[in-house]
């Protein structure tokens, strides 16, 4: 008897071995190539994500999986392959870039596309697999097979929101690190990581979606102690990739030193989101506050956050302390 989906995972390791030989090793692959060296990227680093190319013409694909006696069912039930209106065969990642998504053993389960034409706009910038038997999109945490090892010496993951941040990070040495697939974090995710490691650092986009990404990861995040959340704010709306090639990593390293705790970093996420000038607002960014403080456990931090507070908008102590006791209250 196979293991369950075994010919799904066999079709997947063809395909991505076609690509990535397209790349890198056919003329055809050349402006591809290019594009990612000059992105930064080195060849060893093509090699590792084996990184591909998916060809303009879906043929030669193809007839290359009909050869290995792959159904047409399969075909389909990978997500690769459709069939248009003409009832034509077609790759679904024609002309894009190619980064196989791999699971926690190191198996490719499915495909994200990157355009990198200009001729190719206005499509969607990445085009991802549908979700098949083997790939559910809520769960896989990009580049986890690879992580593994310096996530279990140093009990530190850095998430990121994109492929192209985990590959710019791993070349630069910080090799524990995953992506979510673009989409937020998910309890599946902080389950698994919640297994493997002590300390999570986010380290999504500078962007306001970004920041709206970490607001929502250290919601998630509070109700599990275990884990201690820390997040890093990309200076100028870069993101990662873009702030380690434009800075270097000495300047990454500090960003890394400088990461926010969940209270901090909910704080200042508080302070841009009300007008603190307007006295309605102002107390509903204290009220927030308080209810911060609140779970926050220590003791000490608790008391040291309340005179903060109350010095800070020459509120009364008694009244911080009251609303913080309620909110405690409330949480047990
Ligand atoms: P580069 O532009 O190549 O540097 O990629 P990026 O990772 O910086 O892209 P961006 O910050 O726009 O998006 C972050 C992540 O969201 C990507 O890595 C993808 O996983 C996902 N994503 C972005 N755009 C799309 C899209 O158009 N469709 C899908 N399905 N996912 C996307
Ligand atoms: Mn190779
Ligand atoms: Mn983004
Ligand atoms: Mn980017
Ligand atoms: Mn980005």
């Amino acid at each position: 008897v196979q293991p369950a989906h075994q010919r799904l995972y066999e079709l997947h390791d063809k395909v991505a071995d076609f690509y990535h030989y397209y790349l890198t090793g056919t003329n055809n692959g050349a402006s591809g190539y290019d594009y990612l060296l000059n992105r930064g990227f080195d060849e060893a680093l093509l090699d590792t994500f084996q990184l591909g190319l998916a060809p303009d013409n879906s043929q030669v694909l193809l007839e290359y999986l009909r050869q290995n006696e792959f159904s047409d069912q399969e075909l389909i039930d990978s997500g690769i392959f459709y069939q248009n209106d003409y009832q034509e065969w077609r790759d679904r990642f024609c002309g894009r870039l190619i980064i196989p998504l791999r699971n926690e053993r190191g198996q490719v389960v499915a495909f994200s596309g990157r355009q990198f034409q200009a001729e190719q706009s206005p499509q969607a910038k990445y085009l991802n697999s549908p979700e098949t038997p083997i790939f559910q999109k809520g769960e896989l945490l990009y580049n986890l097979d690879l992580a593994r090892p310096e996530i279990n010496r140093t009990k530190q993951v850095l998430i990121c929101e994109g492929y192209m941040d985990v590959m710019a990070l791993y070349q630069a040495g910080y090799e524990n690190v995953v992506a979510t697939m673009g989409t937020s974090l998910t309890e599946e995710h902080l389950d698994r990581l919640t297994r493997l490691s002590r300390e999570v650092y986010f380290i999504f986009d500078g962007d306001e979606a970004g920041q709206k990404a970490t607001k929502r990861a250290f919601d998630l995040v509070l109700p599990r102690p275990q884990l201690v959340a820390k997040s890093v704010s990309i200076p100028q709306g870069l993101d990662p990739d873009e702030w380690l090639k434009q800075k270097g990593k000495a300047s990454f390293d500090r960003l890394l030193e400088e990461a926010q705790s969940a209270f901090d970093f909910q704080v200042e996420y508080l302070k841009t989101h009300y007008n603190l000038h307007n006295d309605q607002e102002l107390a509903q960014y204290i009220e927030q506050v308080t209810q911060l403080i609140a779970q926050l456990n220590s003791p000490i931090e608790q008391e040291l956050r309340m005179k903060d507070l109350a010095e800070a908008y020459t509120v009364s102590l008694d009244l911080i302390e009251e609303q913080v006791a309620r909110k405690r209250q409330q949480l047990n």
